[in-house]
């Protein structure tokens, strides 16, 4: 094939790929708007897109029912020692695992056309960003890239003839026989799918899937698995974090990173509108943060994505009307349901059922019918520039300097509101345990409570005690100037089983809190867990929340919490000698102030 490319090290890696998977034909994409709307016409004539009548140039996809979610059991990370990659990780050789897929990946992409997708991850040419190539067979993960990441041939200028980047190969491992049919979402069987990195050789191998995160591979593969292990060896950090900016009415700006698990509000926080009077908040990025030590001294975060990648389902104007606004064109849905007048709908919209719909799988569905029309795991791709509330430093190659960490997950019961760590050590331990009820997100059962550290077990890249450690060296390199730490849980139940906290704008009251504290606004009340908020230090002005429902919010149940403490040993010894001994104290001191 000819293949104009000068960059020596990425026209050799094309020739190879396509030499292995025998492709029709080879596309190396530039990223413009032109190759968006080919791509896009090419996904509408083959019947895996629908244009939307109600949405300029927006479109919905429905998947195969079988590949829907990421899937953490096929997701593996490939060190030469098993320990590198640690308890959390799936494991196979390196060697074993690249004979195993390059038997799958021979003549995979028979019948289609392969396409090279340039990329940086942060803004082209920052020293922050990476670049990135992805090579995939799928039109549908091409369109998606364009929105989630920068692609463009500026990126293969950059290279140059030497310059390095990070290989990606994807492919939907559904070759076509000649005269074959094509079907609207090709995939492979479960069994088949490999989601691999090889962190010691910045490689990431992907197969079978056509879903998100484990097809648009600048995301969770390079962004966080990849990057983790980078960062790691590098100095710096790459989280699973949104990065928010909250402005007080007096116009001072506090920039606030949050860690929670998939599907548990990262997006909703990220572009949330305050319901207290003259605060301001803007958002940076909903998903990944990438930070370094800046000049100041100070963590500097920036957003290494373009675009969202979010949940759709529980998305509303209630909600998240920032998100909705940003959702009106420009848009990719998947696996939505399609209205008659040609929109999109889903579950938790609004409060006007759709008397009929085409659901998620293409069938009819009405009211009376016993499933969801979306999937709950539906996802809207749209560019970031579009939210109406974007901070206009949201490309700052600089980044923003990180005020306030905040951990938290899911948890119905025991987690109070929110709780302020003792120190930043402390703050390391709340993140090493935080827990949090599954969600649709990944491929698996929904609702059980796991130890999720950081929001980042499916997504840390190395052995996780070293990442601990790692934490740990970033405090100590940080000193004074380190973020202060907290943790929430917006989720908490009644007996009844009611959500006690309206969560949402009125998470703005818990962000004001956070800022008073690190400003020495207000004072706390210790409790054994960490930091209380003092009677009458969280805003509540006109908000009508029982005394009840605040005493149960903050309240910190000794016995409930005594009972988590053999969960977290056992959560510990997974981590055997690599678990750093701070957080072995920090389990000591937490168990002495139980009592
Ligand atoms: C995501 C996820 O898609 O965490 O962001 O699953
Ligand atoms: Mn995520």
């Amino acid at each position: 094939m000819d293949i104009d490319v000068k960059n020596k090290k990425l026209s050799a890696w094309i020739s190879d790929v396509a030499a292995m998977c025998q492709p029709d034909a080879v596309y190396i994409c530039d990223g413009s708007p032109k190759e968006y709307a080919a791509m896009m016409q090419k996904l509408i004539d083959s019947g895996s897109a629908t244009p939307l009548k109600k949405r300029p140039n927006s479109y919905l996809f429905r998947s195969d029912p079988s590949d829907v979610a990421r899937v953490e059991d096929r997701t593996y990370i490939s060190t030469s020692a098993k320990d590198e990659a640690g308890p959390t990780n799936n494991w196979i050789a390196p060697a074993e695992l690249k004979d195993t897929m390059k038997k799958l990946y021979k003549g995979c992409m028979k019948g289609r056309t392969m396409y090279v997708i340039p990329f940086s991850m942060g803004p082209i040419g920052s020293p922050i960003s990476k670049i990135g190539i992805e090579i995939s067979d799928s039109p549908y993960v091409v369109v998606n890239m364009h929105i989630m990441t920068r692609v463009s041939s500026k990126v293969l200028d950059l290279l140059g003839t030497e310059g390095d980047f990070i290989p990606c190969l994807h492919s939907v491992g559904a070759p076509l026989e000649k005269g074959q049919q094509d079907v609207q979402w090709p995939c492979a069987p479960i069994e088949s799918k490999f989601i691999s990195h090889f962190p010691e050789e910045n490689l990431i191998w992907s197969y079978g899937s056509g879903y998100g995160g484990n097809a648009l591979l600048g995301k969770k593969c390079l962004a966080l698995r990849i990057a983790s292990a980078m960062a790691r060896r590098e100095g710096w950090m790459a989280e699973h974090m949104l990065v928010l900016r909250l402005t007080s009415p007096e116009g001072r700006q506090y920039h606030i990173a949050a860690a929670f698990p998939s599907a548990c509000g990262k997006t909703n926080l990220a572009m949330m509108q305050p319901s207290l009077k003259g605060w301001k908040c803007e958002c940076i990025g909903d998903d990944i943060a990438w930070m370094k030590i800046g000049p100041d001294g100070k963590l500097h975060a920036i957003n290494p994505e373009s675009g969202f990648f979010g949940v759709a389902p529980g998305t509303s104007y209630d909600t998240n009307p920032m998100a909705m606004d940003t959702l009106k064109e420009n848009v990719i849905f998947t696996n939505c349901a399609l209205t008659d007048g040609g929109d999109v709908w889903w579950e938790g919209m609004n409060d006007d059922l759709p008397s009929h719909l085409i659901d998620w799988k293409g069938r009819d569905w009405t009211p009376a019918s016993k499933t969801d029309a979306a999937h709950a795991n539906a996802r809207f791709t749209a560019p970031a520039s579009q939210c109406p509330v974007i901070c206009k430093d949201w490309e700052n190659p600089a980044g923003v300097p990180i005020d306030i960490f905040i951990f938290g997950g899911r948890r119905t019961t025991v987690v109070p509101l929110v709780y302020e760590a003792f120190s930043w050590e402390h703050g390391v331990f709340l993140g090493a345990t935080a827990a949090s009820e599954t969600t649709a997100a990944n491929i698996g059962a929904v609702g059980n409570l796991r130890r999720d550290p950081f929001a980042m077990k499916p997504f840390c890249g190395y052995n996780m005690g070293d990442y601990f450690s790692h934490w740990f060296a970033m405090g100590e390199k940080l000193g004074n100037a380190a973020p202060r730490i907290f943790y929430v849980n917006w989720f908490r139940k009644s007996s009844d089983g009611k959500f006690l906290w309206p969560g949402f704008s009125d998470n703005s009251r818990v962000l004001k809190w956070m800022c008073d504290r690190v400003d020495g606004r207000v004072g706390a009340e210790p409790s054994p867990i960490g930091l209380m908020p003092k009677p009458g230090d969280l805003d509540l002005s006109g908000l009508a929340l029982a005394p009840d429902n605040l005493r149960e919010l903050l309240s910190v149940n000794t016995a409930e919490w005594k009972a988590e403490i053999p969960d977290i040993e056992a959560h510990f010894a997974t981590f055997g000698s690599r678990l750093p001994q701070k957080l072995r104290e920090q389990l000591a001191g937490l168990a002495k102030r139980l009592g």
